[in-house]
């Protein structure tokens, strides 16, 4: 079988010659047809008001969630010793559910959730919700407000930022910005209507968030994301460039064909050859790297396949929409967690407090999203995973990264800036994971505020 081998190989030489012959060739940006239409029905004159609104669930969708929560529990008791590794368990369930009924007090929380104006605008067809979180200089000299787009992810909304917000509207010890901070929902996510017509993926989602931020008088504005927010910051930057002052993000995920070969290469070489002594343990080995993704990203294949059937089971119940978003919660703040008898949810040191996770929950059960929501998975991943990527588009706008070692996605930075041509910070953060804005507020706006300061003197 010996010629076999050397077929194989051979062909493998010349794929990889001409995989890299094609790899310096920068890609057109995509068009986009410029006014699509996504609600139901054919296109209508745009109605470009923007409504103030206050979140103001009635007693009757209340009453119906606390209904439906007394309802039997049809829990299917744990393996023994399993803890989180076979999915969230049935005590945990359990206890989380007993306190969302009798402690979880939504009134107290919703007053909460209209700490900041809450506002909807119709753009392409869809209503679009915002959160505006206004700078707030005060009495401090010298500072220069800057306005930001903050952009959530899934299983999030934009309850994820009710911590960083102040950290980001109000002066800060060594920084000489304050930032006018708009927080949109992903359409589908929350209070933004989702689109009624296939397609609307990541390309689309950054065109309606460009209109969104001229229509609020902003020509150009910094971008911070994560999960999602991340994704569809860097294609705001990369097809919006002369928008974009800065894009800071804290979940890395960059596909190019040369990163995907070097991570492989690397793997072979001593460290430093290809990725960095210090970097080695962001993607090494790819043993654990893949295992881990293979573990943790069902949800995602799922999501991306058949949105609707797994929309439909969730969107039935709260109990069951609970256990599936808390059980990210779980897995993405610490990988060690599914081996902790309550996946630490219940722990004192858990870095999110159940309150703001239940209102992430809460938010996504009356506004009945959830289907909705893990539709953007099959625009993006199944349909559009390669033909739609900016991968391979570089981006030339400031760049920050704020990397957090628990977190699911991220890169060595030399791989990074195979997309991100000009890198201003990159910091290895001391602690966190997924939700950094939720579980390290402090670590996540100094490193932003960093970011913008860095760029602000250089400009
Ligand atoms: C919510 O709606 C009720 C009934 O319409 C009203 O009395 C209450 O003031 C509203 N609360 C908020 C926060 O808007
Ligand atoms: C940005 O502006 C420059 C100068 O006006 C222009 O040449 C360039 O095409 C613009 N880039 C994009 C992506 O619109
Ligand atoms: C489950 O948790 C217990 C107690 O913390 C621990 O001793 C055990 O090793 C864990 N098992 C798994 C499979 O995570």
């Amino acid at each position: 079988m010996g010629w076999l081998n050397k077929v194989v190989v051979g062909l493998m030489v010349v794929l990889i010659a001409y995989k890299l012959s094609k790899m310096n060739k920068e890609p057109p940006l995509p068009t986009l047809d410029p006014n699509p239409w996504w609600a139901p029905g054919e296109p209508q004159q745009e109605d470009v008001s923007i409504n103030r609104f206050n979140i103001n669930f009635s007693k009757k969708e209340v009453d119906d969630l606390k209904a439906r929560l007394a309802l039997p529990l049809r829990l299917t008791p744990g393996l023994e010793d399993a803890n989180f590794t076979y999915g969230i368990n049935a005590d945990t369930l359990h206890t989380i559910v007993q306190y969302w009924r009798k402690k979880y007090d939504w009134n107290k929380r919703q007053t909460r959730l209209n700490t900041y104006p809450h506002f909807k605008t119709r753009i392409e067809g869809l209503d679009i919700h915002f959160m505006r979180a206004s700078a707030k200089v005060g009495s401090a000299k010298n500072v220069k407000v800057v306005p930001l787009l903050l952009i959530h992810g899934w299983p999030g909304s934009f309850v994820e930022f009710y911590d960083i917000l102040p950290l980001l509207t109000n002066p800060q010890e060594g920084s000489s910005v304050v930032f006018e901070v708009i927080c949109p929902s992903i359409p589908g996510y929350g209070f933004s209507q989702g689109s009624s017509k296939q397609g609307f993926g990541q390309l689309e989602v950054a065109q309606v968030f460009l209109k969104l931020m001229k229509r609020l008088g902003y020509k150009q504005f910094y971008l911070q994301g994560g999960d999602w927010g991340s994704l569809i910051a860097s294609n705001m930057a990369t097809m919006y460039p002369n928008n974009t002052l800065g894009v800071h993000l804290n979940m890395i995920s960059v596909r190019t064909n040369a990163v995907s070969l070097k991570m492989i290469l690397g793997a072979y070489l001593p460290a430093g050859v290809l990725v960095a002594k210090e970097d080695q343990d962001k993607i090494y080995p790819l043993s654990n790297l893949y295992s881990m993704i293979l573990r943790e990203s069902g949800y995602a294949h799922l999501q991306a396949t058949k949105p609707d059937t797994i929309g439909a089971a969730l969107n039935q119940s709260p109990v069951s929409l609970a256990a599936y978003i808390l059980e990210k919660f779980s897995s993405w703040t610490h990988r060690d967690n599914l081996h902790q008898p309550d996946g630490s949810l219940l722990q004192q040191h858990f870095p999110i407090s159940l309150d703001a996770m239940l209102d992430n929950i809460c938010i996504y059960w009356f506004t009945s999203s959830i289907t909705t929501s893990v539709r953007f998975y099959s625009e993006v991943m199944n349909k559009n995973m390669f033909t739609r990527s900016l991968d391979n588009n570089p981006c030339r706008v400031p760049a920050g990264f704020a990397v957090f070692p628990q977190e699911i996605m991220t890169l060595p930075k030399n791989l990074v800036s195979h997309k991100f041509y000009n890198i201003v910070s990159f910091n290895d953060q001391p602690a966190g994971g997924h939700f950094a804005a939720m579980e390290r507020p402090a670590l996540l706006a100094a490193d932003l505020h960093q970011f913008v300061n860095t760029v602000e003197k250089g400009t």
